[in-house]
């Protein structure tokens, strides 16, 4: 593994399925109450630039049951928020942290941040990558299907940070991948050359659902709007008109494909209330399997 986590971009399939199995063994480790095997006293700096309710959660709930300590940063609060430039921030709290958390916007920011890091950096999501998100997916994956390899996953809606992550992560995984994307919001361009370097599995770029959809053993979706984009809420609504998570394309799909939502969701926008709930239990373990997963990280950067 490298020194941080940046993007999935980054990651070998050995660091993931290290991540994954981690991940796995900690999960074991909570529910049976066994102590983890960490240093205990280790803090963790976290940046958040952006809203959250699971990531924050997640990783402070997360550091404190490996017998460390998390303190929470916003922009606003912080000397950031004032205009302190990243490079002094990342080798301030490399003198008191043990390891930096940030959510931002550019994913410039975020390898700034590690660059000037004497302590590893984890990307909380940025507009380019959210790969936290996606390993706890993959995770979730896993655990309901046994397995990743040779599976089919789709992407519908915006090629956005969560899509690229979880193209990336999926194809690096072995699994085929087919996205359905209106022009002009397709994921980013160094996430499309990567797919289209994959030999060994299949990926699709269209612009209709029911392709994308067709025998799928996991469908993806996420909100029209991400953060920062809120002023372009109505105009998205009409570009993704028809890009909906509903039974008429669930049907298309192989018999028990799973849904996978980052959350928050925007029902009766990108999925339906009634999918959403059918699938609750899968959507939900993803959201746990988040804290799971952040413990992972941690574990494999820090110890
Ligand atoms: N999925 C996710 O990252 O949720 P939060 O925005 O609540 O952290
Ligand atoms: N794409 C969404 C994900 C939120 C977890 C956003 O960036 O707002």
């Amino acid at each position: 593994m490298n020194k941080d986590l940046l993007k999935l971009l980054d990651l070998s399939r050995d660091d993931i399925t290290l991540i994954l199995d981690t991940a796995d063994r900690l999960k074991a480790e909570q529910k049976s109450g066994k102590k983890h095997d960490f240093p205990s006293g280790k803090t963790l700096a976290m940046i958040f630039a952006k809203n959250s309710t699971r990531t924050r959660v997640s990783f402070e709930v997360g550091i404190f049951q490996l017998g460390g300590h998390g303190i929470f940063l916003s922009n606003a609060d912080s000397q950031l928020g004032r205009g302190e430039p990243i490079a002094d921030t990342a080798r301030v709290l490399s003198r008191y942290c043990d390891c930096i958390m940030i959510r931002t916007f550019e994913q410039e920011e975020v390898e700034e941040l590690a660059l000037h890091s004497a302590i590893p950096v984890i990307n909380g999501l940025t507009d380019f990558e959210h790969p936290c998100q996606a390993l706890s997916d993959l995770m979730t994956i896993r655990e309901h299907k046994g397995r990743l390899e040779g599976l089919k996953a789709c992407w519908i809606g915006d090629g956005n940070n969560v899509a690229n992550s979880v193209i990336t992560g999926c194809l690096k995984c072995g699994m085929d991948v087919s996205a359905a994307c209106p022009e002009g919001y397709r994921p980013d361009k160094q996430v499309l050359d990567f797919a289209s370097s994959v030999k060994d599995c299949k990926f699709e770029l269209t612009d209709k659902p029911e392709i994308a959809a067709a025998k799928a053993d996991v469908i993806f979706t996420d909100v029209w709007a991400s953060m920062g984009q809120e002023g372009e809420s109505e105009k998205r609504k009409m570009a993704f008109k028809g890009y909906q998570v509903n039974d008429t394309l669930m049907a298309l799909a192989n018999p028990g494909c799973m849904i996978q939502h980052c959350l928050p969701a925007h029902k009766g926008e990108e999925i339906t209330e009634q999918i959403f709930e059918k699938h609750a239990q899968e959507i939900f373990d993803e959201a746990e399997n988040r804290l799971h997963c952040q413990k992972a990280i941690m574990y494999v950067l820090m110890k």
